[in-house]
């Protein structure tokens, strides 16, 4: 145990000595400190980004720093497998706009029977319901259904599979788990519904505005005109993407709304109506934000489509450029220009108006949502947490004065009976410990002597958790 613990505290001090006391240690592998919360709640969002999802008109479940922590622990977490082997990352992936390149994602038991979606910028659009097939009224209903679907996370009841009951058993002997609910919720109790608002609360957070569209239209004010850092193909593609057929456009607008790009409520399907591994799916209604299809050198994060069928964004062109075929739900705005017979739409676009939507396209991809640290993986290589810091009244405090001897008293909520270890250092280097275990009332409570003398005196509470 105490070598164990020194291992842990010599990885703390070294990061801190890096970074500085006042920035977040998230980034380093396996802490999560509640005293140095990565902004959520408060990240700018650019003016003329208005939709937004959350429900009730944003009071049902709004981002908090401490909810999304958590939300990124359970995101990342393969314990909410029923093999331990599948999180939500294994499918959402940071380095792909949190999608998967593969055409079927790998689950506990087989594949996916659709590709996997894109989730930047989730929360910012005027559609509530999510899934491919909007089968999700919200993105809280969607965000337990992968736990019980058979083959994504295997929690499903059914075919031997345990019940989501068993995994709230599993997580609910976890002592971390004891310790975030309670910073959380304030109490170690978990439920559904507490992992749903968690899980929410980071989802929504992942949002992308640092591409090329995004500087350019906050120097003009609006779409229509050209931007001033864009190429003239950029231009011409963003105008094309905008404008109506009948006006020698794409429409591409009408269903994926700038500037959020998100989808059109009530849109039909886009006539991709095959399946992966054969058949047909005529559901599908709903596409992620058309911010982020392609990475930072203009690659795409896998195919295009719930079945991943078209590898480019020029397939895709060519695709809306002459839909093939006009099916029963092809929504109404692809089968007006050009059609004949059973096809859908013709817009007879030439190959340079094909480059210029291309263009256009990749102008939407951001920067930071791929390598900011508050939403990559919290745990260590051994996909382990080695300390958790909990959030307390006190974490340092400054003397001014000389010479005499003061006491301080510092306190945190706890989970009752459970082993913490209260630390105090004057450079955040060197600790002291202290062995605490929390009372039944659960309030964590130390007084300890102040040091002689002017300068700094940092303390904190850390829960080590079981390896
Ligand atoms: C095995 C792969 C896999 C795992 C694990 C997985 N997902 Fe997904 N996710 C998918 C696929 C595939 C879809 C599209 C499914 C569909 O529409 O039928 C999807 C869709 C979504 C969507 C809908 C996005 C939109 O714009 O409509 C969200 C949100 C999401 N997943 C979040 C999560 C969360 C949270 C977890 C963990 C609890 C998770 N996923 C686990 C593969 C996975
Ligand atoms: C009638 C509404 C509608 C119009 C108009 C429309 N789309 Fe789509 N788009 C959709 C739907 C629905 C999907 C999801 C279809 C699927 O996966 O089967 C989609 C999917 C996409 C995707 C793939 C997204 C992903 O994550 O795989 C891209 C890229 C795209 N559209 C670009 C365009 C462009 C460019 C135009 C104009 C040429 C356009 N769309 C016009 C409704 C529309």
């Amino acid at each position: 145990m105490l070598m164990r613990f020194r291992t842990i505290t010599l990885a703390i001090t070294g990061a801190v000595t890096s970074l500085g006391w006042h920035l977040p240690l998230m980034a380093q592998g396996g802490i999560v400190d509640l005293t140095r919360l990565s902004n959520y709640a408060n990240q700018p969002i650019p003016d003329y980004i208005l939709k937004d999802n959350t429900g009730n008109g944003g009071n049902a479940n709004p981002i908090t720093d401490i909810g999304a922590t958590l939300g990124r622990v359970l995101f990342y977490d393969k314990r909410l497998s029923r093999n331990d082997t599948i999180s939500c990352a294994s499918c959402h992936q940071q380095e792909h706009a949190f999608g998967d390149p593969d055409t079927a994602s790998t689950g506990v038991s087989g594949t996916t029977g659709r590709h996997s979606m894109r989730l930047i910028n989730a929360r910012f659009s005027r559609e509530s319901k999510f899934f491919w097939d909007e089968r999700a009224a919200t993105l809280e209903a969607q965000s337990t259904q992968p736990i019980h679907d058979h083959i994504e996370m295997g929690f499903s009841d059914r075919d031997g599979d345990p019940s989501f009951t068993d995994l709230v058993t599993k997580l609910s002997l976890i002592e971390e788990y004891k310790v975030l609910f309670t910073a959380v919720y304030g109490g170690p109790g978990i439920d559904e519904d507490r992992i749903q608002k968690a899980l929410a609360q980071f989802v929504r957070s992942i949002q992308s505005f640092d591409s090329k569209y995004d500087i350019g239209r906050s120097v003009i004010g609006n779409d229509d005109d050209p931007f001033t850092n864009f190429t003239d193909e950029e231009n011409s593609g963003k105008a094309l993407f905008l404008r109506a057929p009948g006006d020698g456009g794409a429409d591409c607008a009408s269903c994926h709304q700038p500037p959020e790009f998100d989808i059109a409520p009530f849109s039909g399907n886009n006539g991709i109506i095959s399946a992966i591994g054969g058949g047909n799916d005529f559901t599908v209604t709903r596409s992620p934000s058309l911010r982020d299809t392609v990475d930072t050198s203009g690659i795409p994060h896998g195919g295009f489509m719930h079945d991943a069928s078209l590898p480019t964004l020029s397939d895709v062109i060519n695709h809306y450029n002459s839909i093939p075929t006009n099916n029963e739900g092809l929504d109404a705005r692809l089968a007006r220009i050009g059609r004949s017979g059973d096809q859908g739409q013709q817009l007879n676009l030439t190959q340079t108006e094909k480059d210029n939507l291309v263009a256009f396209l990749k102008t939407l991809t951001g920067n930071a949502v791929y390598v900011d640290p508050k939403w990559s993986n919290p745990f260590d290589a051994n996909n382990s947490l080695q300390v958790i810091v909990l959030p307390m009244d006190t974490d340092h405090l400054i003397f001014t004065g000389s010479g005499t001897s003061r006491e301080v008293t510092v306190n945190a909520q706890a989970v009752p009976l459970i082993d913490y270890v209260f630390q105090t250092s004057s450079d955040l280097v060197n600790w002291t410990s202290t062995n605490i275990t929390a009372p039944v009332s659960g309030a964590l409570t130390m007084t300890v002597a102040a040091p002689e003398g002017t300068g700094k005196q940092f303390y904190r509470y850390i829960y080590i958790p079981e390896s």
